[in-house]
């Protein structure tokens, strides 16, 4: 699949280039990502260098969807479809995501993740976008529930990443889904 580019109000997704990987490593150093996502800390030149090679790979192949999200140029968030799985019955896949620590608290990251959804139903012909997060990050919870995503459990030591294993908060949004936000025990 050639990599494809969305526009929302604010911002420009586009799979990044090697031009990209100085903002990205920059925005790596931050802490929350890689307490929060798989993402390896220390975060170093050649992490972003492999990341964005993969990104190219995982588009070519069509797994992996990944873009990074651009506010007038400024890289504010990576976004993507993971693991994504085709099936006669509509397919599926992971939503992941971090924003730049300086463009948090803007609603980035739920504008750029409407238009990632909708292209995943409409463009893959996904028939469920499932969302998972370390058992305590609110903020990314908060995110999915404001996307229309439905509190599926919590899955104990289910995720994995260069740290170890944590429980995990699970959710799911189906393409029938009206995505009106509904309530969380959990929030
Ligand atoms: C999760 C993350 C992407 C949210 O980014 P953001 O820029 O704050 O997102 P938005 O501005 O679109 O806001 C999303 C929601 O989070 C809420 N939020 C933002 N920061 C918060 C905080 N510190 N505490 C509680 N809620 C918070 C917002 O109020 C909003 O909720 P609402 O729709 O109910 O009002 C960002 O905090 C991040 O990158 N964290 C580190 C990486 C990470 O956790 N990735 C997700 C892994 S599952």
């Amino acid at each position: 699949m050639e990599p494809v580019i969305l526009t929302t109000e604010r911002l420009v997704l586009r799979a990044p280039g090697e031009a990209d990987v100085d903002a990205i490593v920059q925005a790596c150093q931050d802490p929350e990502i890689p307490r929060y996502t798989p993402v390896p800390s220390p975060y170093r030149r050649e992490d972003g260098e492999g990341y964005v090679k993969l990104i190219g790979e995982w588009w070519a192949e069509g797994s992996q969807t990944i873009w990074c999200a651009y506010r007038d140029g400024e890289l504010v968030a990576s976004i993507g479809l993971h693991r994504i799985v085709e099936h006669v019955t509509g397919g599926h896949a992971e939503l992941g995501y971090w924003v730049a620590a300086p463009a948090r608290g803007n609603g980035y990251l739920v504008e750029a993740a409407r238009a990632v959804i909708d292209w995943g139903f409409a463009e893959l012909g996904l028939a469920r976008i499932r969302w998972q997060a370390v058992v305590g990050n609110v903020p990314s919870a908060r995110a999915a529930r404001t996307l229309g995503f439905r509190y599926e459990g919590l899955q104990r030591q289910a995720l994995t990443s260069p740290r170890g294993r944590d429980d995990g908060w699970m959710a799911g949004l189906l393409a029938t889904d009206d995505r009106t936000p509904v309530e969380w025990p959990i929030l």
